[in-house]
């Protein structure tokens, strides 16, 4: 069984409306995921994933249900679930190296100013700003504020990342850098992910499963697709697995039209506690024989012949 280091245990969100009553925007919704996995959620604009990130991250509160991360339920944020936001949220009036040492010092108190920009200079280092170090945000790119954000992050070694759309404000190219490093960081590092993002090859170079939102309000997971391309996987070569595809057009199609229609097609049969989960392009797990078991006959009929048996003692057998 796969260990439960986040287990989200039927959470719900509701807000009350203008003229009275409330919007539900998800219901019971059940989650879980392992220690160093990274998770993608995938779903329409609206749909409800960023509160669930924010729920994750105390930020917010379940109007129902819990949040059980190491065994304990949340009740706030907390420094291990560092936070990267879609706006980077730096401290304007302080320079990179002035970011990163204050989520340094807020993490470790009893550090001297040496021990604190230390670490703080290990992750500038990491995330590839060695040389910025005293720049102010004004003073940087939209690609560069993301690096201070995630080192700022990084630094202060938190058991969860929880990153919501990071990547979507930047361009192509600087896009694709920062994902490698995140990728290498979080590899290196064995971080636990839960990600936002509205990018399907964004999540299939780099989760491990791709969850997938119905449409809001009431939405649902509807779908845990496994990613079948190797932990160990390049950029250059992750359109050329062969299952790259099938995954990509599923979520696609999701996206497209099942996101849609899901509730209404599954209806009663949707059990919220058991999302189903998918490995497009793969055939169902094959039945394994179990040691010792009765083994059966396997009877062929052909229409108009007699009965060929096959099977431990059988003709073709002998
Ligand atoms: N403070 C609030 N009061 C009322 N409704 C809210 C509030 N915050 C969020 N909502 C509603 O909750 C729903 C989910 O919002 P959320 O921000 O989680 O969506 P999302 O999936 O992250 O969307 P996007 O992809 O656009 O970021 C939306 O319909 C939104 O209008
Ligand atoms: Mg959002």
């Amino acid at each position: 069984m796969t260990e439960k280091f986040i287990s989200i245990e039927g959470i719900a969100r509701s807000y009350p409306k203008p003229g009275g009553g409330a919007t539900t925007v998800f219901d019971d919704l059940w989650l879980s995921m392992a220690r160093g996995e990274f998770v993608c959620a995938i779903g329409h604009s609206g749909c409800g994933k960023t509160t669930v990130l924010n729920i994750l991250a105390g930020l917010d509160a379940p109007s129902a249900g819990a949040v059980i991360v190491d065994g304990k339920e949340i009740e706030g944020p907390s420094l291990d679930r560092a936070v990267i936001f879609q706006s980077h949220a730096l401290l304007p009036w302080r320079t990179v190296k002035g970011n990163v040492a204050y989520a340094v010092s807020s993490r470790h108190r009893d550090w001297g100013k040496a021990q604190i920009a230390a670490h703080a200079q290990k992750f500038i280092d990491l995330v590839g700003l060695t040389g910025a170090e005293t720049k102010r945000p004004a003073e940087l790119s939209g690609g560069m504020k993301q690096r201070v954000g995630i080192a700022r992050a990084l630094s202060i070694e938190p058991k969860i990342m929880l990153m919501d759309e990071p990547f979507s404000a930047l361009d192509a190219l600087t896009r694709g850098t920062l994902q490698d490093e995140v990728r290498r960081i979080c590899a290196t590092t064995g971080q636990t992910v839960f990600m936002i993002t509205h990018d399907v090859d964004e999540a299939i170079y780099l989760a491990d499963k791709v969850v997938l939102m119905t449409n809001g309000p009431g939405a649902v997971l509807a779908e845990i697709v496994e990613n079948p391309l190797p932990r160990e996987r390049a950029r250059a070569d992750v359109h050329k697995h062969p299952l790259y595809y099938a995954v990509r057009n599923h979520i696609i199609d999701f996206l497209v039209s099942r996101s849609k229609s899901f509730i209404a097609e599954t209806g009663a049969s949707y059990d919220p506690r058991h999302v189903p989960i998918m490995r497009p392009g793969l055939p169902e797990p094959a039945v394994t024989p179990v040691p010792g078991a009765v083994q059966h006959e396997v009877v062929h009929r052909r229409p108009g012949t007699a009965t060929v048996r096959d099977g431990p003692g059988s003709a073709a057998h002998r």
